[in-house]
């Protein structure tokens, strides 16, 4: 069909009363993103010559999500129903599209190849509207289709309006339509809400369709699954389900090893290079890209990272908007946040934590620390329980490191500081001015040793007790017994002066 001929509608005013949340239904997310910007991704492709979005409930948030992705929005208000709703898209439709693709915008499962098949079946049958149909093995809740002799459809009748007879039909309407404009436009002024919504019913135009003779199909899909609706919690969290397991699907066809893969979340823009092990219970999120040969393993949480090839990131690490270069390893338990730079086969162990800094090729930070503002040069050691103080209270400054630098345990920098290539520091300093190139810096209290010290102390405390224990205890009376003793509780403090205080 040529673009200029159709137009893509995508129904998205409905408050989702089911899903019992303050956001608008179309704005909850599946598959790492809203429900609408699926639905939009999906339809994109045809090749419409506008897609055009009907929004009602928080048009302006709903709005401002489709319009980024090229659509231009219509609003409903007051939502008076899924006919309600073409109606209003006809103002913005006029008499420019023979045809239009309807789409809610809670079907975020469809794809393209399947709208593409419905506008071919609906062109080949010249219909005035072609349903895209699913049969369901519990079709509770979806309007069913009612077929006529010759196969054609009679009408749809809504889950609360079904008679005895039709309760068993499992084949539902997916809310997916091709429709004939000037077929569809005469029946939708005919529309009355003589329903239990007391809403203009879209679905009703199928009878009177057929009452004005035009011909109606459905279209079974190929994979039920690709019309269910998001009308509850339970279906948003299957639909997202399924979109997840197609992104999973997609990455090990591209040959990336996914071990339980069913505990694996991945957003849809992540991509990962061949041969890349992704181990049990990972989140790979945002725009996350990793090379080749990578593993991931278990607990890990990526957003926004970029990993080059042959990065390992061990169990329980979380990396946010970084980069980490060829051969760089990261974890366990290691935090990089955002503008954390590592250069190739530099390493981060456990507990430490990098936040906007580069670690020169071949540098390591392998233990309790926090690299802040830094900028450190190669084969640079920064030993365990570094901290850079980068925040004055005031704001964020700077700190240097060049490279061969060995940084001692314990090390305290406070920045702005510099130091110079091939310094030594010594562990436990508080660095607060820069050490030059090539220098030892010690910024310590220095220790005294104080020789047989300890044993001297030793021989006094023992000599105190023995005599406490030769002393006969003076007692007058006998001591009442202690009420029931609880041994968590902590003995009061003696008064001063008191015969306990004075037996002490
Ligand atoms: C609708 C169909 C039902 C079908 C099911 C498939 C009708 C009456 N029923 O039911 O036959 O089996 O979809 O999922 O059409 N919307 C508006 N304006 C409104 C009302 C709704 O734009 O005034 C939008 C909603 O935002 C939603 C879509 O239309 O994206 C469908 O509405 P929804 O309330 O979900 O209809 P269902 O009860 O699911
Ligand atoms: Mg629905």
């Amino acid at each position: 069909m040529p673009a200029s001929d159709f137009v893509v509608v995508i129904l998205g005013a409905g408050k989702g009363t089911r899903l019992r949340s303050g956001l608008a239904k179309v704005l909850h997310r599946a598959g790492g993103r809203t429900l609408i910007e699926q639905v939009v991704r999906a339809c994109r492709p045809l090749g419409a010559r506008e897609l055009i979005a009907v929004v009602g409930h928080q048009a302006d948030d709903v709005k401002a999500t489709v319009e980024p992705l090229g659509v231009t929005s219509v609003l409903q208000q007051p939502q008076r129903g899924t006919g309600h709703a073409m109606l209003v898209a006809r103002r913005a439709i006029g008499q420019r599209a023979k045809y239009a693709v309807v789409v809610p915008g809670d079907a975020p499962l469809i794809r393209t190849e399947t709208l593409r098949a419905l506008v071919r079946t609906h062109l080949t049958g010249n219909a005035a509207a072609t349903i895209l149909s699913a049969h369901l093995a519990d079709p509770a809740g979806y309007g069913r289709i009612i077929r006529k002799p010759d196969d054609r459809v009679a009408g749809i009748v809504e889950q609360s309006a079904l008679d005895d007879t039709q309760r068993d039909i499992n084949e539902v309407n997916s809310s997916i339509y091709c429709f004939t404009l000037e077929n569809l436009w005469p029946c939708l002024v005919k529309l009355r809400p003589d329903n239990f919504h007391k809403e203009l019913y879209l679905t009703d135009a199928i009878a009177l369709l057929n009452q004005r003779g035009g011909t109606v199909l459905a279209e079974v899909a190929a994979d039920a699954r690709e019309i269910l609706g998001c009308n509850t919690r339970a279906e948003l969290a299957e639909v997202d389900r399924v979109l997840r397991e197609r992104k999973r699907a997609a990455l090990l066809d591209a040959g990336v090893t996914i071990q339980l893969p069913e505990t694996v979340l991945i957003d849809p823009e992540v991509e990962v290079g061949a041969d890349t092990v992704i181990e049990p219970c990972v989140q790979l999120l945002g725009k996350t890209r990793i090379g080749a040969g990578c593993v991931i393993r278990t607990g890990s949480v990526l957003s926004d990272a970029v990993l080059e090839n042959n990065v390992t990131v061990r169990p329980h690490s979380v990396v946010s908007a970084s980069r980490l270069a060829e051969g760089t390893m990261v974890g366990p338990f290691a935090h990089l946040r955002d503008g954390a730079h590592l250069l190739a086969g530099a390493r981060v162990g456990n507990f430490v934590e990098v936040k906007k800094s580069v670690l020169g090729e071949g540098t390591k930070a392998m233990h309790l620390t926090y690299l802040g503002d830094a900028k450190i040069g190669s084969k640079t050691n920064i030993g365990a329980g570094t901290i850079t103080c980068n925040y004055d209270g005031v704001s964020k400054n700077p700190t240097t490191i060049g490279k061969g630098v060995f940084v001692g345990s314990d090390t305290a920098l406070v920045a702005p500081i510099r130091v110079g290539d091939g310094a030594y520091i010594a562990a436990g300093s508080t660095v607060t001015e820069n050490i030059p190139a090539d220098a030892l810096g010690i910024a310590r209290g220095r220790q005294v040793n104080k020789p047989g010290w300890a044993a001297q102390r030793r021989r006094e405390v023992a000599a105190s007790k023995s005599k406490a224990a030769a002393k006969p205890p003076k007692r007058s009376r006998p001591r009442p017994r202690p009420k029931a003793a609880n041994p968590r509780r902590k003995a009061a403090p003696a008064r001063k002066g008191s015969k306990s205080a004075r037996r002490r």
